[in-house]
């Protein structure tokens, strides 16, 4: 449960907001590069943090991320022209590079000096995987991006589709850290599948702060002996690795959901995933069955999210297709902002109470004046592949002994691991 005014903390983004800025201090999905697939195509129009931005790929391939709004008269740069190495508003063909500078204001008297006195609004952009990330805050303090695992691999091993949420960010990333509704929400009745989320519904939960920001494990019994571990980790500031994909088998990569904020009612859940071994498939991507050209899914609200009774009743638990459509409605469905101050939280809730507890001591700590966690600057520490996903079932309990990679701090890990050569 959480008071108004924290309730309120940690879910308002837009800038100006204590969490609205700390996160501007991270690099956050934005869009994904399929949608700007090509030099000069068309640019689309980009919704985040309360803010209305513009994507571009120009003609030499460089990204630009700027606002929408012309610096001119305020025509949308949506519709501009994409050409030679700049956009070009429509109204009146003011010129803008993807560093925000103004190229070109051809309605002007020659020799004007207008344009080198203005600067657009341009945020600095990173491809990574097939997701455009965007660094929206000071200049001057941009982080290095963290040398996570799955930041290290091949485009092509890699899967992401993005979707709109019907609600504030922190519903979709707290049902991330909730490892109890895998027995339930995402239940099938096959005997044959899941087996292990069904041996034991109620988990027993361990949180660690870590570098990154929580590690979570949730502890199934699978017999006497054995014990089914799923380790999950939040990574500052709106994401999740997860171990997804491996249905009960070893997994062969994992997945990364990530929750950029539209506004304060409405979010884009970026999925991503890898595989170690291969280049991925159209199989790994089930999710983009689920969505329409304009990333809104087919089962939404307006239609209750096809659930199907019937199916409900003999199929699965819930009636409906699909991970995505289960979560999201569950999560759409508390409404587009929860009051937070009236749940009754349980046992099965201990992550999502560390996160959002870690989430909010780094907000008034922000508040204060105090650096945002996991900032990453120095080069030299940055490996995060300890930001990892586990999901396997080991001997007895105690889960540190089989994975003592996890628990260690990034000054270990680089007493251990040879930096130079993933460089
Ligand atoms: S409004 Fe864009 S050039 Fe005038
Ligand atoms: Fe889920």
């Amino acid at each position: 449960m959480l008071s108004r005014e924290e309730n309120q903390l940690i879910t308002q983004t837009d800038r100006g907001t204590p969490m609205g800025d700390m996160m501007r201090r991270y690099w956050l999905p934005a869009f994904l590069t399929e949608e700007i697939p090509t030099p000069d195509c068309p640019p689309v129009q980009v919704r985040i943090m309360g803010e209305k931005l513009v994507a571009f790929r120009d003609t030499s391939g460089r990204v630009g991320l700027v606002e929408e709004a012309c610096a001119h008269r305020g025509t949308s740069l949506y519709y501009g022209r994409n050409e030679e190495c700049g956009l070009r508003c429509i109204y009146h063909g003011w010129k803008y590079d993807v560093d925000g500078r103004v190229l070109d204001t051809p309605a002007e008297p020659a020799g004007s000096t207008f344009a080198e006195r203005l600067r657009h609004t341009a945020y600095p952009t990173k491809e990574i995987g097939g997701i455009g990330f965007a660094y929206m805050g000071p200049p001057d303090r941009m982080p290095l991006f963290p040398n996570y695992e799955w930041a290290q691999m091949p485009t092509e091993h890699c899967y992401v589709t993005k979707s709109y949420q019907v609600c504030n960010y922190l519903q979709g990333l707290e049902g991330e850290c909730d490892s109890s509704h895998l027995s339930w929400l995402h239940r099938v009745f096959d005997p044959n599948q899941h087996h292990l989320y069904k041996a034991d519904k109620a988990p027993a939960y361990e949180t660690e702060e870590t570098d990154f920001g929580m590690r979570l494990i949730a502890l199934r019994t699978v017999n006497a002996e054995e014990t089914y571990v799923r380790v999950s980790a939040f990574c500052f500031p709106n994401f999740c690795a997860l171990p997804v994909g491996g249905g009960d088998h070893r997994l062969d990569g994992f997945e990364v959901h990530f929750y950029t904020p539209i506004d304060d009612t409405h979010s884009w859940r970026f999925d991503f995933g890898f595989k170690r071994s291969r280049a991925v498939t159209d199989a790994d991507v089930h999710r983009r069955q689920q969505l329409g050209d304009d990333h809104k899914r087919y089962a939404n609200a307006d239609n209750h999210y096809l659930q199907d009774r019937e199916m409900q009743r003999t199929v699965n638990f819930t009636g409906m297709k699909d991970f995505l459509v289960h979560d999201s409605c569950a999560t759409e469905s508390m409404g587009p902002l929860f009051d937070r101050g009236r749940e009754h939280l349980g046992a099965s809730d201990k992550a999502v109470i560390a996160v959002r507890r870690r989430m909010l001591d780094a907000a008034h700590a922000f508040e204060r004046g105090e650096e945002p966690p996991h900032m990453v600057t120095d080069p030299e520490l940055n490996d995060f592949r300890h930001a990892e996903s586990i999901a396997e079932v080991i001997e007895g309990r105690d889960w540190h002994v089989q994975f003592p990679h996890l628990t260690s701090t990034v000054e270990q890990l680089l007493d251990q691991r040879d930096l130079v050569s993933r460089a």
